[in-house]
């Protein structure tokens, strides 16, 4: 699979990338995209074109038909090695790495990025190519509604969404929430910063009161800033000597979701439920519910008296968030990107998020806490255990 696409990403040439974008775009209006198209996108002669295609379609990053007519899809591998491309023309990454996480709806790779301003060191990053379209029917068909008959696109266009939207939160949100900072973003694949420690399903703690109250803090300035994570669990907190970070936020909604209630104590119920599973930390839900929202509405107030507007939760800080970076582009990308997208009104308009979310959200049964039984305490072998540094002003 990405594997896959790593080891040819490095013989392919410029003229390949620019093969690989005439599908893209061709995609849009093709189910197939006929090879006429790509000649005259490509203006590549016909043989060298053949020469080409015929080679990435044995790289597996294209697949080809030949019924009703000739004609080329691109494959999730080859709109990986798109995305790539652009980073490291934009110089986003210098290298890339090994594998080191799959989701439920992402592929995780390892990579590194050059300092800015070559001040200190490579910094390690990692590479989220979000997989939405093709494990989640559900938001297919959402995006299918939008996009009529052009359902091919759909998975394109439901994991470049969900990379986006994951991206402006993430940025909105750091750093004032504890999470990986997030440096670019392309079509479906995002570059942050490599999270510390290790995942708290995976992890034994030894000081778990502290990774708790952390934790919590967290979801508490999350939700001062309208934000409700909507798929916090033991799965996507990391924990390390000295903090937690929270991570995965596509599905992200805010207060004013008509389930946000239920959300926000299903995000907390995960956490609560996992420390009482693994440590016998008893919460009580309802109560921790009050005390976030509470401290929400303070903190609200607060704002409102000590600075008319300006410093309002959730506007995005300049300083962390390089706009002409994410917009800039390599010379060979531009018109592709613009007539791929930006002129299509079918983007974020057309794409009622709300709905989308509606559909993220599944009712379920919030545990109780009587149903639960504590797990055996000894640590398994291959958790990490972690336990909170001493010297921390964060206690
Ligand atoms: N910033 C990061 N640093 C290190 N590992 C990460 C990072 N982001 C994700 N991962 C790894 O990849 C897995 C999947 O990422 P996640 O963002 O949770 O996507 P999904 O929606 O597919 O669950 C995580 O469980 C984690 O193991
Ligand atoms: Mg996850």
């Amino acid at each position: 699979m990405i594997d896959q696409t790593l080891r040819v990403f490095k013989e392919l040439n410029s003229k390949d990338f620019r093969i690989l974008t005439g599908i893209e775009i061709g995609m849009k209006h093709f189910e197939w995209v006929p090879i006429d198209e790509l000649n005259k996108y490509t203006k590549l002669p016909f043989d060298k074109l053949e020469y080409r295609i015929r080679k990435l379609v044995l790289d597996k990053l294209v697949v080809r038909t030949t019924q009703p007519y000739e004609g080329f899809q691109i494959y999730f591998e080859g709109y990986d090695a798109l995305a790539l491309n652009a980073f490291v023309k934009k110089k986003s990454i210098s290298a890339i790495g090994d594998e080191i996480g799959v989701g439920k709806e992402s592929v995780i790779f390892e990579a590194i990025r050059q300092p800015e301003l070559a001040i200190g060191g490579p910094v390690p990053v990692i590479i989220k190519f979000h997989r939405e379209g093709r494990t989640s029917f559900k938001q297919v068909k959402r995006v299918r509604e939008h996009i009529g008959d052009r359902e091919h696109f759909s998975w394109i266009y439901a994991a470049r969404l969900a990379a986006q939207r994951e991206y402006e939160i993430m940025n909105k949100l750091y750093p004032k929430v504890s999470i990986p900072k997030p440096y670019d973003q392309n079509r479906h694949a995002i570059v942050m910063e490599l999270a510390k420690g290790s995942l708290l399903s995976k992890t034994r703690l030894l000081d778990p009161e502290w990774y708790l109250d952390e934790i919590l803090r967290q979801v508490k300035i999350t939700y001062s800033m309208g934000i409700i994570h909507a798929d916090l669990s033991e799965y996507n907190v990391f924990v390390s000597e000295d903090c937690v970070q929270l991570i995965d936020w596509p599905q992200y909604i805010t207060p004013e979701h008509p389930q946000a209630d239920e959300i926000l104590e299903r995000d907390v119920s995960n956490i609560l439920v996992h420390f009482y599973r693994k440590y016998g930390i008893k919460r009580e839900l309802n109560e921790t519910v009050a005390e976030i929202k509470n401290e929400a509405e303070k903190s609200a107030e607060d704002k409102k008296e000590d600075a008319e507007g300006r410093s309002e939760s959730g506007t995005v800080n300049k300083g962390d968030f390089e706009e002409e970076d994410f917009e800039e582009k390599g010379p060979e990308e531009e018109d592709f990107e613009a007539e791929n997208f930006e002129a299509e009104n079918f983007e974020a308009e057309s794409f009622e998020a709300e709905s989308f979310e509606a559909e993220n959200f599944e009712a379920e049964d919030l545990e109780t806490e009587k149903d639960l039984e504590t797990e055996d305490f000894e640590a398994k072998d291959s958790e990490k255990i972690i336990s909170k540094k001493e010297s921390s002003d964060k206690d």
